[in-house]
């Protein structure tokens, strides 16, 4: 099947659906099946087809925020003219808990899909870690430098509410071990949590969770992983993080439609944390006559009140389009893309790349600076020359961060490595 016949039955179908995604990814499938036996190539083309990105830029900056393939577009689209068409109040629990099912896939062999709650993004999750647990004044919380500002502000938020305490390390670049020895350094008996990146929003670095979730294991402390850049940026097992709760965005990597998360909470952590938004869902029986509730028994204690569902089916069609290409082939694409982009700044003057010197911490997402250039002098070379990266200031790094997806291929490498060399 060639592009346009595959487009015109995505049309033929998109009138006549009664479950959208699902029917759109078995054609975007055996598209793909023939593209696959053309070649390389192909195959990769066919995908970046699908995005509506503008041809004129390349967009290096998944981890700011991704974009939907079509099938997503066209499952949000047609999602929501259904629902327009007969409002009503409430959502298919078929379908929702299908799209749990898929995405528990996606996260390991052995996620239970009643571990996850769909929610709006990785802050809204973050918020639910940081303010659901039992903390007290004077409790410990052991941060990183390089967390996004959903973390900081959520709990300094708490720190200034409850009077908990921050205790921040310097992530080791050089040995990833060199993170769980910091941590460890940090644990006292007032510890309680461990929140930390899992792919940091800085350099694209990977922690080690399984030896972070060990030692948090050992002493008894909660752990913690913000997931916003990690689900299809990187291979994982979400239950082998040993994180106790977990939480990502799937607008980024995942491709769904924005405002799409997800919360994981551990088997047997429901009843520790609490959810801080709770109506209609979040319990299995109420009755406020009798001062009565029982909270839903699974991770659906953390969704609330209305949804708007067209996000959460559309996000089924983007885990089917991540599935239907292969975890593991999106992430040979993207590491070598950016395993390219690495070394190549490794000859270009003044370059200092700041992400982890260990190949197996390093992602899709690199980070550099420059001698003698700011990086707002850096961004604005590479705007010049079309390209958007994102600039980061967090941890006062002021350096910029540069993420391959698979709708990026190497001319765009050899484009922004051009660009650098021109700059320097
Ligand atoms: C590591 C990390 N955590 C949290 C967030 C917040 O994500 P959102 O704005 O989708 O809630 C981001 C966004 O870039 C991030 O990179």
């Amino acid at each position: 099947m060639n592009r346009k016949e595959f487009l015109k039955g995505m049309a033929a179908v998109v009138g006549s659906l009664a479950v959208p995604g699902s029917v759109r990814a078995a054609d975007f499938h055996s598209a793909l099946q023939d593209a696959a036996t053309a070649g390389d190539a192909a195959f990769w083309k066919l995908i970046r087809d699908e995005f509506v990105l503008d041809p004129g830029w390349s967009y290096l900056n998944f981890g700011g925020l991704g974009t939907c393939p079509m099938p997503v577009l066209n499952s949000f689209w047609e999602w929501t003219r259904t629902e327009e068409r007969a409002p009503s109040a409430g959502h298919d629990e078929k379908i929702w808990w299908d799209v749990k099912e898929r995405l528990a896939r996606l996260l390991g062999p052995t996620c239970r899909k009643e571990d996850l709650a769909l929610i709006s993004c990785a802050t809204e999750g973050l918020n639910a870690i940081i303010n659901g647990l039992p903390l007290k004044k004077g409790d410990e919380v052991i941060t990183s430098t390089h967390e996004h500002v959903a973390v900081n502000v959520g709990l300094l938020n708490r720190m200034q509410r409850d009077g908990i305490v921050l205790r921040l390390f310097e992530p080791d670049l050089v040995r990833a071990q060199g993170n769980v020895e910091r941590i460890n350094g940090l644990v006292s008996p007032r510890t309680r949590l461990i929140l930390v990146s899992h792919v940091t929003c800085t350099t694209g670095q990977l922690f080690p969770a399984p030896e972070i979730a060990a030692l948090a294991r050992s002493r008894n402390i909660w752990f913690a992983l913000d997931g916003a850049q990690a689900p299809v940026c990187v291979p994982f097992d979400i239950v082998d993080t040993g994180a106790d709760f977990y939480t990502s965005s799937t607008h980024k990597w995942l491709m769904g439609p924005k405002r799409t998360g997800f919360l994981y909470v551990r088997q047997g952590m429901l009843d520790t944390l609490r959810p801080v938004t709770a109506g209609a869902y979040s319990s299995e029986r109420n009755d406020i006559t009798k001062l009565d509730l029982a909270l839903h028994p699974t991770a659906q204690r953390y969704e609330y009140g209305t949804q708007n569902d067209a996000l959460f089916f559309a996000l089924g069609a983007a885990i089917d389009f991540v599935q239907t290409i292969g975890p593991s082939r999106i992430w040979a694409h993207n590491h070598a893309l950016a395993e390219k982009f690495y070394k190549g700044l490794q000859g270009i003057a003044g370059a200092e790349i700041l992400s982890p010197q260990e190949d197996a911490y390093r992602t899709a997402m690199i980070s550099f600076r420059m001698k003698d250039r700011t990086y707002s002098q850096i961004n604005e070379q590479l705007a010049k020359a079309k390209i958007r990266v994102r600039p980061v200031t967090e941890g006062g790094l002021n350096c910029i961060r540069v993420s391959f997806h698979i709708c990026n291929h190497d001319p765009e490498v050899d484009a922004i490595l051009d660009a650098l060399h021109t700059l320097a």
